[in-house]
């Protein structure tokens, strides 16, 4: 490498570092599809750090990250989801890490469809976490019964959290982008440390940049997540969640 490092390869370089000092159930996601981001500490409502006994079980959560703007679901599954090896759209292969946590359950992923990007906004959510049982057409053309999908409702697309989020039915053309979790082994407070897989981070921006900035009342809709993030149920963030 030669000359300076702009300032996104600085912070890059910098939050591996930071994020050296926590650590999570499994080993680091592989490939090249994984970028660091600052390691990020979640609060709860009291602006507490957010530790995994907090999270009630089955309930989604939101919070933003890896951007300001951009919405990530945070989900206690109830039960341990295993690391699985996926494919973003690109062909490109990575191993999901699983759930973080006493129980490994407790997972992450960015709220941006792959599809066409639905996304919680402050209005409404089509897009939502169901740990009750829904159902769908699976790819094979199968009336399928299953809880604990993340489901959305514009087209849809079915992805499911126990496996990376990979994609169950509909036109989604990949799993949502994970979102790295870690937890300090000496606190045992939850930190967002990376997002690794497919994301949709600059379609976001160029779709929604202009609206989400007006919503977020910013004026860089593109401005990274700072030290600490707030985490907050989906249905206290968005009026409306639409289930189908
Ligand atoms: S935007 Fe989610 S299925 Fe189309």
């Amino acid at each position: 490498m030669t000359g300076k490092l702009n300032r996104r390869q600085f912070t890059r370089i910098c939050s591996s570092m930071i994020a050296g000092a926590v650590t999570g159930a499994t080993l680091p996601a592989t490939g090249h599809t994984r970028t660091a981001y600052t390691s990020t500490r979640l609060l709860d409502d009291d602006k507490q750090a957010l530790k995994p006994g907090s999270l009630e079980v089955g309930v989604p959560y939101l919070f933003f990250y890896p951007y300001v703007t951009t919405p990530c679901f945070l989900i206690d599954l109830g039960t341990a989801a295993t690391a699985s090896p996926l494919n973003d759209s690109a062909g490109n292969e990575y191993e999901w890490r699983g759930g973080v946590g006493p129980n490994g359950s407790i997972v992450a992923y960015s709220a941006i469809c792959s599809h066409k990007m639905s996304h919680p906004a402050k209005e409404i959510s089509f897009i939502n976490y169901r740990h009750e049982p829904i159902s769908f057409i699976s790819h094979e053309g199968k009336n399928v019964e299953r809880n604990g999908v993340i489901s959305c409702c514009s087209e849809r697309s079915v992805y499911d959290p126990r496996q990376g989020a990979k994609v169950l039915a509909g036109p989604a053309p990949q799993p949502l982008a994970a979102i790295e979790l870690q937890i300090d082994e000496g606190t045992g407070e939850l930190f967002a440390t990376a997002s690794y897989g497919g994301d949709m981070y600059d379609k976001f921006f160029d779709k929604f940049g202009f609206r989400a900035a007006i919503e977020h009342r910013l004026d860089d809709p593109r401005q990274q997540t700072g030290k600490t993030a707030a985490v907050h149920k989906v249905t206290e963030y968005s009026s409306q969640t639409i289930k189908c």
